[in-house]
């Protein structure tokens, strides 16, 4: 059975923020898209405030995390890799984000701890996403609410993100996703649902292929002009919002 890459991440230092040879250059362009869609949520369910608490899991080197920070709220950045956590560190201009290493298995805080929980491009690197989604349910306040980002599990979404990755860019780690591991959008729904929480909204997001110039398209670089679009369609990559019940 094929494991997911997640020895990488150790790897990385200042490339999280810099290689545009390697998949996390993806990572940093979908971020742009990510990030204004999920404080658009934020301020719709009254959490962009300077009280709210958001525990971002699987932080990675916290595009998310630092750039919720400058929004105000309260950011704890948690993951497994410690290289990705100083990566974090160094490049939060807030110096407000408490990063901590931490499995998302179990986290070390207590119930109902926290307002917002995020998960970016993180269930899929995870064997038990049910088990995990029960954690979050579980740090999360009534009420609170769960905003994820993963990958549907399909042929076309083994074809675009797994294989054009590998062929197109230059650095992609053997792998770095692997299908099983994806999960269709119905299957998180249910997850959430297992755990106490409803998902009130879902978008897809995808990449705009028409701004890469040709010849760019076969250098192994991802070039600076890739931009991501929020899209109706959940068949590829999607982000969504789930509320923990009240009662
Ligand atoms: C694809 S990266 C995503 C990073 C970040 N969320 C982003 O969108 O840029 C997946 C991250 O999950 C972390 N990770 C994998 N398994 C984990 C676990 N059980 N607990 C905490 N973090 C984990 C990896 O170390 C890696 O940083």
């Amino acid at each position: 059975m094929q494991k997911v890459n997640n020895d990488v991440y150790d790897t990385y230092g200042d490339r999280w923020y810099e290689a545009d040879d390697d998949p996390v250059a993806l990572l940093r362009a979908e971020s742009k898209t990510k990030t204004p869609w999920i404080v658009s949520q934020l301020k719709q369910y009254g959490y962009l405030t300077k009280e709210t608490k958001v525990l971002d899991v699987g932080c990675g080197a916290g595009f998310l995390s630092n750039a919720l920070a400058k929004q105000g709220v309260q950011v704890t950045g948690v993951d497994l890799s410690e290289e990705s956590l100083k990566v974090a560190h160094k490049y939060d201009e807030t110096k407000t984000v408490h990063y901590q290493s931490a499995d998302a298995y179990k986290l070390p805080f207590e119930d109902s701890s926290f307002d917002v929980l995020t998960a970016m491009d993180f269930l899929e690197h995870v064997e038990h996403p049910d088990q995990i989604i029960i954690e979050f349910s579980r740090v999360l306040k009534p009420g609170g609410v769960f905003i994820f980002h993963t990958f549907n599990r399909n042929f076309l979404a083994y074809i675009v993100i797994i294989k054009f990755v590998e062929w197109l860019v230059k650095n992609t780690p053997k792998h770095l996703h692997v299908l099983r591991l994806f999960i269709k959008p119905k299957e998180l729904s249910h997850y959430c649902e297992l755990s106490g929480m409803k998902v009130k909204a879902m978008t897809g997001i995808k990449p705009v292929f028409s701004t890469i110039p040709i010849r760019h398209l076969f250098s192994g670089i991802v070039p600076k002009s890739l931009r991501f679009e929020l899209t109706k369609s959940l068949l590829l990559s999607y982000m969504g919002i789930a509320q923990k019940n009240r009662s």
